[in-house]
């Protein structure tokens, strides 16, 4: 047996231990929902449960907000456990999985530690981001088990429409192959959001949670959507990772799915007035290219000049904002901005992105 070569990931190494400031604009998450704002009381909660494989109750209203049959959601913790259950049950050690570029970096390092041989295809800046079904086509090989796409993109925000989904899906479906699509952000979209790649053949096999666009992380309430044969493994694959999930946390996150529209119109309000700090800001710089997505939880603009690495510890250092830089999508020139965090921490961090841009632009 081959030795594991990918072991950890340094993009969440970064997140955890390197992101914080003053002003946070690394994160990608809408800013957490307040345990006092849910109509919570302690006797509804407990700490152990009925839970098998899923909580009925959970299951039943992870599959109505999806829209699909209950034995088609395998509940997960988070979108990372979600992913990790997709990728260990759609291809074996050695499979080829074409990735889109750039992407979420754990999902590159989560299919290298389960043994693929990671191919990719680009998104390109100069074409908004956009998925070119062409380029997939191009890169897939007999060989590849698995297309990974992010809908809407990390770091960039861009949207998929359904017709380049479908046109992804034919590929895939002629090929023998699977699309995993990690929908997280496209929740983000909130009492709009678009049909889910789910619906558009049983290829697909979708992961999400209430994580970024609910600031509802703590929860850990991810999902996985998939046929139910596919499904079944994955609940068996999960009992090597987290038997039992925390209790406390189904019964918290049937709590939030059915107050949702509340968790969601806080989120949308903080969003809409970041995006809006956010492009004003990025309208009043000649220093910096960008894609304007019009949804989502970041931007990852371009530093037409310079060096990222050495503008992004400055802005740390001296003006204590944190933002991700580029080298974790390996796109050394830009840097991703969250615009989930609190209105006035956001906008007190775009000041300071641009003094530290002014700064690092005479000093160099
Ligand atoms: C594309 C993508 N998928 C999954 C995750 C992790 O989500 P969760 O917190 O639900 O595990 C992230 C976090 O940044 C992400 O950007």
């Amino acid at each position: 047996m081959p030795a594991r070569t990918h072991m950890g990931s340094p993009y969440m190494q970064f997140a955890k231990l390197r992101s914080g400031a003053k002003c946070n604009l690394a994160t990608s998450g809408v800013m957490s929902y307040p345990l006092a704002e849910l109509p919570v009381q302690i006797k509804e909660l407990e700490i152990n449960g009925p839970t098998i494989y899923g909580y009925a109750p959970l299951q039943e209203r992870l599959a109505r907000y999806n829209g699909v049959p209950a034995e088609c959601v395998v509940a997960a913790a988070g979108t990372s456990m979600a992913n990790h259950l997709a990728m260990a049950a759609t291809f074996e050690p050695g499979d080829q999985v074409l990735i889109e570029f750039p992407t979420y970096e754990l999902i590159v390092s989560t299919a290298r530690y389960l043994g693929a041989e990671v191919r990719f295809f680009q998104r390109r800046f100069e074409g908004g981001f956009r998925v070119d079904a062409a380029e997939v086509e191009r890169q897939m090989t007999p060989r590849t088990r698995l297309i990974i796409l992010t809908n809407l993109h990390n770091p960039s925000g861009a949207f998929i429409d359904e017709a380049t989904m479908k046109e992804v899906g034919d590929i895939a479906k002629g090929n023998g192959a699977r699309v995993l699509v990690d929908e997280v952000y496209l929740e983000s979209f909130y009492g709009q959001r678009p049909s889910s790649a789910f619906h558009l053949g049983d290829q697909f096999v979708v992961t999400s949670s209430l994580t970024k666009a609910f600031g509802l992380s703590g929860l850990r309430c991810g999902w996985v959507l998939a046929s139910p044969e596919l499904a079944e493994r994955m609940w068996r694959i999960n009992d090597l990772y987290g038997a039992t999930p925390a209790h406390p946390a189904e019964l918290l996150s049937v709590i939030a799915l059915d107050h949702l529209d509340k968790v969601a119109a806080r989120a949308q309000h903080l969003l809409e007035k970041n995006r809006r700090a956010m492009y004003s800001f990025l309208d009043s710089r000649n220093d910096l290219d960008f894609f304007r997505p019009e949804r989502g939880t970041t931007v990852f603009p371009k530093l037409r000049s310079g060096d990222v690495e050495a503008f992004v510890r400055l802005l740390r250092e001296k003006y204590e904002t944190s933002v991700v830089p580029g080298s974790y999508f390996e796109m050394p020139q830009h840097f991703r901005v969250g615009i989930g965090g609190d209105p006035d921490v956001t906008r007190e961090g775009l000041v300071r992105l641009g003094l530290a841009l002014d700064e690092y632009a005479t000093k160099g």
